[in-house]
């Protein structure tokens, strides 16, 4: 009792030590005897069928145990998901996609081993081009996180057509790629002591995933297993942004090589290339912005329209313009999302998936009209600050973002921009610009966590799984306090399968789900058995909202300001200063929280400066597919990024007040870039990345007073 108070408390990651000292066990360091190891076949087609495959001179090879195809694979049971029902035909559905792996003793003898395989095609003709006005778009049923198609409300036609004002661009974002440090590393162990006996059957599985539910429900019915046959850990996951959310059909193939070898452990981890091609992406983006507004800049219309490519084979659509449904004040506003199929490997939710890429459209339109009207854009957005949400007229659970662009004016010196290009340097040209973010509740799942006391401390216990964002630490922070205990009398147990079911990190939810679970727990757990329980005792317990949350419009918001100098000579820029100032609920770590906040900043500025990636549309493959070509932020892009907060807990998101920030700090973050770029040049660019051909081709605005 009277411990210290651990909510809002700096501290430092409890896995701190092992991270750095290199002794962190990630999946592919579990200690297990005498591993063998995968190297796989991908295809070298982007769709026909695998007509031979010779593998006589890798199965001669010293060292390599098997040469694992579609002619001896094990059978899956399910057929659910394309995308993971690999080995199981000849077809091929992209280019890279596994068609067969060899294990041998050592990973240089498996990967040369591979290099030895010979395999021959039927092509089939193929359509890997995205270009938005494809005939065969079509309308998704839902688009990612089960979101509306569309929506529409008022006229937007007649609104556009009599306003005073009206702006109506389109903006590009190219295909982005996750790049986590850690390489989807697995390791399987198929146990199958009796073959007669299908119960005795068991699959450990070390991985690297968000969570573990998805991977056992997925992978253990495919497989042919019960959930209780099949465990998964994932103590250290190696950073994810998305990937690691869903399996990938590198874990079947891993999982159908061990059970062809029972008893013997095979590992893999990927190269970056084999990342590249299968392990999923950011879709590109084409989206259509019109705003119009009255002379005094009050929003009449808003409409987005979102067009991307999808694999033909595995539907997946960003939620692009859905945060365009709850922004601004608009009475008449449209939202539409449309897919174009293609032959290309399946893309999936990377950060915010579309409140990132859609977010930089319509925050880049809001500047435009600001520089039409001649309004100041934190103004612009000021005068159109909607009272309740404009698609459900809910009431906001909490909405502070006029509070965090004001702040962030302040701090950041904004009265100091001018409409012009704000300061000038030899060949350096400074602007500042403005952009506001947010990220929505996505709650969609029920967690559980347990509280077990044994041996004077206490076991709580639950699915999560930390993807390096700091869920060991304020886990326990969280714990300490519903238990009103010592952090040190908590036992955290995560990254295990066989724990209460909890959903994944993703949609910056973990804290606020996992959080609610854990304060259940401990309170059953407390009015149970007090504050001396017995040795053994044990509660399992759900994580509560408030009744009525559903009665509320939930989102976090935030404000990021950008400082750039661009390079009259090369067309360089550099981001000088970026701040984000957010309005996340509690926060419950500072130190983590702001790494989020700064991670997620960095990840923007990356998507503004360089990141873009090329599909080939003759051959249907990745182009630039390694970090060699593939360009992200560096620490020389980053001199100073920094983030702030206005604690407003949020109850509606659960009991720890806390909102989610693992998204938040990436959305939009190239609008307040392009818009400083704006300011420095009186340049505007419309695609993403800004590059220096990008600057040096633009024209100027005819509109904008900077020379
Ligand atoms: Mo993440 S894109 O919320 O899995």
């Amino acid at each position: 009792m009277n411990a210290e108070r651990q909510i809002g408390q700096d501290r430092v990651r409890v896995d701190r030590p092992l991270k750095v000292t290199g002794t962190a066990p990630y999946a592919y360091e579990q200690p297990t005897d005498a591993p063998l190891h995968l190297y796989p076949l991908t295809s070298s087609v982007p769709r026909g069928r695998v007509r031979s495959i010779d593998a006589r001179a890798a199965e001669a090879l010293p060292g390599v145990q098997l040469v694992l195809t579609q002619e001896n694979a094990p059978k899956l049971l399910v057929k659910a998901d394309p995308e993971l029902y690999i080995l199981q035909s000849p077809d091929v559905l992209y280019w890279g996609q596994f068609i067969g792996a060899v294990v041998a003793d050592t990973p240089e003898i498996a990967r040369h081993a591979a290099s030895l395989v010979t395999v021959t095609y039927d092509d089939a003709p193929f359509d890997a081009h995205f270009r938005p006005d494809h005939p065969q778009a079509y309308r998704p049923r839902r688009v990612n996180a089960f979101k509306k198609t569309d929506t529409h409300e008022g006229d937007v036609d007649a609104a556009l057509a009599h306003a005073p004002v009206t702006v109506d661009r389109t903006y590009t974002t190219p295909t982005e790629y996750y790049n986590p440090i850690g390489p989807h590393p697995v390791k399987a162990i198929w146990h199958d002591e009796s073959p007669l006996n299908v119960i005795a059957r068991r699959l450990t599985l070390y991985d690297a995933n968000q969570g573990l539910i998805f991977h056992l429900m997925v992978l253990a019915p495919m497989l042919g297993l019960l959930p209780a046959q099949m465990i998964i850990h994932t103590p250290y996951v190696g950073g994810s942004f998305g990937t690691k959310g869903m399996p990938h059909a590198h874990l079947i193939l891993t999982a159908l090589a061990a059970k062809t070898l029972p008893g013997r452990p095979v590992k893999y981890a990927m190269t970056r290339q084999q990342m590249f091609d299968t392990t999923g992406y950011r879709p590109e983006s084409h989206q259509r912005v019109r705003l119009a507004a009255s002379a005094d800049g009050r929003l009449t219309a808003l409409t987005h329209d979102a067009v991307a490519p999808t694999a033909r084979w595995k539907e997946f659509v960003e939620q692009t313009a859905t945060s365009s449904r709850i922004m601004y004040a608009a009475p008449n506003r449209r939202t539409t999302h449309r897919a174009v199929p293609l032959d290309i490997p399946a893309s999936m939710f990377m950060c915010a998936p579309g409140e990132c890429t859609g977010m930089f459209a319509l925050e880049t339109a809001m500047d435009e009209l600001a520089v039409t009207l001649d309004l100041d854009p934190i103004e612009l957005r000021r005068r159109n600050e909607p009272a309740r949400d404009p698609e459900t007229d809910h009431p906001w659970s909490g909405r502070h973002l006029t509070q965090c662009l004001t702040e962030g004016a302040r701090l950041f010196g904004w009265d100091q921009r001018t409409p012009t290009a704000t300061r000038r340097r030899c060949e350096w040209h400074y602007g500042m610009g403005v952009a506001a973010s947010t990220y929505p509740d996505q709650h969609l799942l029920s967690t559980w966590a347990a509280v077990h006391y044994r041996q004077g401390r206490y076991h709580v216990q639950l699915q999560a799984s930390d993807i390096g964002a700091g869920a060991w630490t304020i886990l326990a922070q969280i714990a300490a306090d519903a238990l009103q205990v010592g952090v040190d009398r908590i036992h955290l147990e995560i990254g295990r399968s066989d724990l209460p079911l909890a959903i994944g990190a993703g949609g910056s939810m973990g804290t606020y789900t996992w959080g609610s679970s854990i304060m259940a727990a401990a309170a059953q757990f407390t009015h149970k058995y007090g504050p001396t329980p017995p040795e053994g005792a044990r509660v399992q317990a759900r994580g509560l909202r408030p009744r009525d949350f559903r009665k509320y419009s939930r989102h976090a918001f935030g404000a990021h300001l950008a400082e750039v100098r661009v390079s009259r000579v090369t067309g360089e820029v550099r981001v000088t200063r970026l701040l984000g100032v957010y309005d996340p609920g509690r926060i419950i770590n500072p130190r983590t929280a702001n790494s989020q906040f700064i991670g997620g900043m960095t990840m923007g500025l990356s998507a503004a400066l360089h990141e873009e990636s090329y599909l080939d549309p003759r051959y249907g493959h990745v182009v630039n597919r390694d970090l060699a070509g593939s360009h992200i932020a560096a620490h020389a892009d980053v001199p100073y990024i920094q983030a702030r907060w206005i604690e407003h807990p949020d109850l509606a998101f659960g009991p720890t007040g806390a909102k989610g920030i693992g998204e938040i700090g990436i959305v939009g973050v190239p609008a307040p870039i392009g818009n400083a770029i704006y300011n420095a040049t009186g340049k505007r660019l419309r695609a993403l990345p800004f590059t220096p051909d990008r600057l040096l081709t633009a024209d100027a605005d005819p509109v904008s007073r900077t020379p």
